[in-house]
């Protein structure tokens, strides 16, 4: 059904490189990040991070550049439909038609539940910097103003607003759209993270002469190896994940995109240091430092509301704190917005070239699709009158640490296992640099295959 004449494509490498990096760069980042490195440990988490983020995460999104480049010259920007292209070549018709049928299933399934609360995050983004700008939350416990925010149904409109734009974006395409929002969105991301990070290591000590902003840096960087436990393992393999928008197929389809000699080795090196600058040392020392200096040790093992419950208190207490605290709320709002048009682009190209519903009807398909698996987040706080989200915590728990392993670990085994060597001249072809043999034999075909089984075991462990 689908027309490769018809595709859309990026409009400039600057801009391609720039959506990439809006696709990865998200919430993951500035609120997941943080509150899980700083309940897992701080520095003794970073050693699984870094061990995950070489042996899986630029393995695999390699993976799905190639995939993906090679799927959209067939006409096809979703993981089923792709995979069931590059494993036709290996294995019978019918059985690469099972293979990328569930791969289409996971891709559309978890991107579909990982919005029924990454939207929320958003609207609650916004929502925050318009009450940065009021002032609203000044001189209020943040614990009780977050309370309030989610148990107020008025509060809801932040996220259709949301909602809103991001449909608009998809509407207008992908060069016209969603390139043109992440030129502006992601230098301005990056430009609030560096003004965060300077105001962070020159914080000193506002709260107690023990609990200095630099001594939250050390937390992240000194590791303490006796608080490395196999939960804060597997969080790291999860987080690699996340924050690389890995395992959901949104990699591969914005991949589709490309020009069909677009140079992906650089490219996905590019997308790796640009997500790593953002979230280890962006992230890194400002979220970390700031929330450390105004909580303290035990303070910032936090939960999911570190970013709303606790730095708003750090704002209200800090010289020029409304203007600090609305940088900070854009800067989630956009890094959220850009990764949540990319989830939003993958199921609009679904219903767009598998089933023939053009993309307008499809942008607002969708925009009603996320109105609806959004409605129990919205709910749950509205119903109890308490800030404690269970589902919410319970679905990005599931998300996190199973649902986009078994994905990205389907697509590894497709192109390195079923493809094989072809996987490999398909990753190289264009780039400027390739990707050597010994590499892709000795990473996709088992180090990292294997390192996912293994996360996989010790996430499930628990049930067996
Ligand atoms: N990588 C993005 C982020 O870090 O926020 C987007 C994303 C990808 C979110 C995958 C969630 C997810 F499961």
């Amino acid at each position: 059904m689908a027309d490769n004449q018809n595709r859309d494509q990026w409009g400039s490498k600057i801009g391609l490189i720039l959506a990439m990096a809006g696709n990865a760069v998200g919430l993951g980042n500035f609120w997941r990040f943080p509150y899980v490195a700083a309940t897992n440990g701080g520095g003794a988490f970073m050693i699984p991070y870094f061990f995950a983020l070489i042996v899986i995460g630029l393995p695999t999104m390699l993976v799905e550049w190639t995939i993906g480049r090679y799927g959209g010259a067939q006409g096809h920007g979703t993981v089923g439909p792709m995979v069931y292209i590059q494993a036709k070549k290996a294995i019978s018709p019918k059985k690469a038609i099972i293979l990328g049928s569930v791969c289409g299933a996971i891709g559309f399934g978890v991107t579909v539940l990982v919005n029924s609360y990454y939207t929320h995050i958003i609207g609650w983004s916004l929502g925050y910097a318009v009450y940065s700008l009021t002032g609203a939350y000044v001189n209020v416990d943040s614990g009780q103003f977050f309370t309030n925010y989610i148990v107020d149904p008025k509060n809801l409109i932040f996220w259709v607003i949301a909602l809103a734009f991001l449909g608009w974006a998809v509407m207008k395409g992908v060069s016209a759209g969603i390139e043109a929002w992440a030129k502006v969105m992601m230098p301005t991301i990056y430009v609030f993270g560096i003004i965060l990070a300077i105001r962070a290591v020159t914080l000193g000590a506002p709260v107690n002469p023990d609990w200095s902003s630099m001594k939250g840096l050390n937390y992240v960087w000194n590791p303490d190896l006796s608080q490395l436990t196999s939960a804060s393992v597997v969080t790291a393999a999860g987080q690699i994940f996340f924050t690389l928008s890995l395992g959901m197929g949104i990699i591969c389809n914005y991949a589709s995109y490309l020009q069909p000699d677009e140079d992906i080795v650089t490219a996905s090196v590019a997308t790796v240091a640009l997500n790593e600058f953002a979230e280890v040392i962006l992230a890194g020392t400002s979220v970390i430092p700031i929330s450390y200096a105004f909580l303290g040790p035990e303070g910032i093992k936090g939960s999911i509301g570190l970013a709303f419950m606790a730095l708003p208190n750090v704002f209200t207490s800090m010289t020029g704190g409304r203007i600090f605290g609305a940088v900070w709320f854009f800067l989630l709002f956009f890094a959220g917005f850009t990764s949540a048009i990319a989830m939003y682009n993958y199921l609009v190209a679904l219903l767009e070239e598998e089933l023939g519903v053009e993309r307008k009807k499809g942008a607002i398909v969708i925009f009603i699709l996320y109105l609806i698996v959004g409605a129990p987040i919205a709910a749950e706080g509205i119903v109890t009158g308490e800030a404690n989200l269970i589902y919410f915590t319970e679905v990005d728990n599931w998300i996190g640490n199973y649902l986009l392993i078994v994905l990205g670990l389907l697509e590894v085994i497709t192109l390195a296992w079923l493809v094989r060597d072809e996987g490999l001249e398909e990753m190289n072809r264009g780039g400027l640099w390739h990707v050597p043999k010994w590499f892709y034999r000795l990473f996709h075909q088992f180090l990292t295959p294997i390192s996912i089984i293994v996360f996989l075991g010790v996430f499930t462990r628990d049930y067996w």
